[in-house]
């Protein structure tokens, strides 16, 4: 019997390994109180624990400068939790650690809390250097509010993102959508009628573990579709394009640090529960096919004894999967010819039935060297990278 030959991919030569880092996000993971559908790392402050967290952070950006060049940032983000809620200092001892370790960023982004605003908070954001501030109102209507179980109300959140234009800031605000008993139109109204530039609407998800699954709070079909249906017409016509699953923007003010980790580009994770993104330290040392690495720290008790997530080798052709799963989030799509380039292989190629499963189903379409989701695959991206995850 005749053996097949393993067919071969062809693997590219990368023109030059790449290998700046201009993006950084810093997680802060305290909250006033949790609320009750939150799964991302948070916790409230008690005792010792932000004079502890500051300390620590300050050990994490000086080991991590250490081990990657330095390049001047584009993007950083700080997120959480909810950073807004540091004190002056505190705030004043964070950005310091970072200006010190890696500079500052053109777009520099803070997640805020509406509860958290005062005047003089903003000017102090402002002075510090923010540049953008990433809003969670989730609802403009109080009893919307009230059952996500926030601590502000409908003016609150209206009169922060007043003060934070009025400062200066460019402003996104972020809608849970879906929420039972929410008037969604009346929000997406209210919300377009501020003016404000960049708005990313959720769909409620229930996650295992939060006091709403506890609760046995569900989330109805109908208004999960009707918020796919309604959001995107509807900030049309303030002006504002879906530029990505979630995210809506004015031309020009898309989030440029969100755009680098869907364009899967590198990033530094500073914090507790935070995750980077990270070109390899030397091409000699490393395996022929190891191209890039990720790590994840672990949460705070063990990240402030000082341990940190492991560096976990991608691949060619797990870059090439990465690149596809963030990138196909993107409505313009993701440029093949350049990720190839960037992962050192023919993804074109490799993939090939793959993609050719994918068209077939209606969920990918090419224009040139672009691949796109269609609308169908757009909300079913899980599946779409499961047929490349498959081959
Ligand atoms: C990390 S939170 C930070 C914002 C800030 N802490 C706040 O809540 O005002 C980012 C955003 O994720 C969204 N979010 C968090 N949990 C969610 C869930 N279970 N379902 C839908 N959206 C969620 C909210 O819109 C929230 O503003
Ligand atoms: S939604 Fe925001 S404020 Fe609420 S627990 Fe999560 S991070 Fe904290």
């Amino acid at each position: 019997m005749k053996l097949l030959e393993p067919q071969r991919s062809s693997t590219l030569e990368p023109a030059q390994l790449e290998t700046a880092i201009e993006h950084l996000y810093a997680h802060v993971p305290f909250c006033p109180t949790i609320c009750p559908y939150c799964d991302f790392h948070v916790l409230e402050r008690r005792g010792t624990l932000v004079s502890d967290y500051l300390r620590e952070f300050k050990r994490d950006a000086a080991q991590l400068e250490l081990l990657y060049p330095r390049n001047p940032l584009k993007t950083l983000y700080i997120g959480g939790g909810t950073p807004s809620f540091l004190r002056d200092a505190e705030m004043t001892a964070l950005v310091s650690t970072i200006r010190q370790h890696f500079g500052w960023a053109s777009e520099a982004t803070l997640e805020v809390n509406p509860g958290t605003v005062s005047p003089s908070r903003v000017a102090l954001w402002r002075d510090l250097g923010f540049t953008r501030a990433s809003l969670g109102v989730q609802s403009t209507q109080d009893q919307v509010l009230k059952f996500l179980g926030r601590t502000h109300d409908a003016k609150q959140a209206l009169s922060a993102i007043d003060a934070l234009l009025e400062a200066g800031f460019e402003v996104s605000a972020d809608l849970i959508t879906a929420v039972p008993g929410q008037d969604l139109d009346r929000d997406l109204e209210t919300i377009g009628r501020t003016g404000i530039n960049h708005v990313s609407c959720y769909t409620l998800t229930i996650e295992a573990g939060t006091p709403f699954h506890r609760a046995g709070v569900t989330v109805r079909e109908e208004d999960e579709a009707l918020a796919l249906e309604r959001a995107e017409p509807a900030l049309n016509g303030f002006g504002l394009e879906r530029y990505e699953v979630s995210n809506h923007a004015r031309k020009g003010f898309e989030s440029r640090h969100n755009t680098a980790y869907w364009q899967n580009r590198f990033y530094y994770g500073l914090g507790a529960g935070a995750a980077g993104h990270y070109p390899i330290k030397s091409a000699i040392t490393s395996p022929l096919d190891v191209i890039a690495q990720r790590r994840t720290n672990p949460h705070l008790h063990e990240w402030l004894l000082g341990q940190r997530g492991d560096l976990e080798p991608v691949t060619r052709e797990d870059f090439v999967t990465d690149a596809l799963f963030n990138g196909l989030r993107l409505k313009r799509g993701i440029d093949i010819a350049s990720v190839s380039a960037r992962a050192g292989l023919d993804a074109r190629e490799h993939f090939a039935a793959a993609f050719q499963t994918c068209a077939d189903k209606g969920w990918l379409e090419w224009d040139g060297d672009v691949v796109r989701a269609t609308r169908a695959g757009m909300w079913v991206l899980n599946k779409v990278v499961m047929e490349f995850m498959a081959e």
